[in-house]
């Protein structure tokens, strides 16, 4: 990952070529120690995997129980999540309207398994996580922040009203 992220031109390569890399890892028996698969029945849990020395990267763990879910947010720096247990859904929303009148249209829901893995840049990067599925998820995420100082890769919460498209 260090190789991944010191190589790349722009953030979005940087997800690129780290998602590339966490891929093959994901299911792996054994990839997390125990301590770091267990969640919090207050809410998703982050465990700090590793923050390169120079704050250019961090890893964490984050564990889901059924139903647990993140507020809407963006990102600080660019995102690479991976699923290594159970599933995620992923809802995007793109801000509308204006003049104190802000809403959350929702543009896509995007369902990950374990060994699947995304990848973003800000901007354009507001979106909502949660746990749909009936058993732990289990999900390892690689920001370009260093998450240990920062406490989260989250910028900003946005609690405007969240609307669906007319159809
Ligand atoms: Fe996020």
């Amino acid at each position: 990952m260090r190789e991944a992220v010191v190589g790349a031109s722009a953030p979005a390569q940087a997800a690129d070529r780290v998602a590339e890399r966490l891929r093959p890892f994901l299911t792996r028996p054994g990839l997390l120690a125990q301590p770091q698969c267990e969640g919090d029945p207050a809410g998703y849990r982050q465990h700090v995997l590793h923050t390169e020395p120079d704050g250019s990267f961090s890893v964490v763990a984050l564990v889901w129980l059924p139903g647990q879910e993140t507020p809407v947010h963006d990102h600080v720096s660019w995102c690479v999540t991976g699923v290594h247990e159970g599933e995620e859904t992923e809802h995007r929303y793109r801000v509308v309207g204006g003049d104190g009148g802000e809403r959350l249209l929702a543009t896509e829901v995007i369902v990950n398994s374990a060994g699947e893995v995304g990848g973003f840049a800000p901007p354009g990067d507001i979106h909502l996580v949660r746990n749909s599925g009936s058993t732990r998820a289990i999900s390892l995420h690689v920001y370009g922040a260093d998450v240990g100082r920062l406490g989260s890769s989250i910028r900003r919460v946005y609690p405007q009203p969240r609307v669906s498209a007319q159809s």
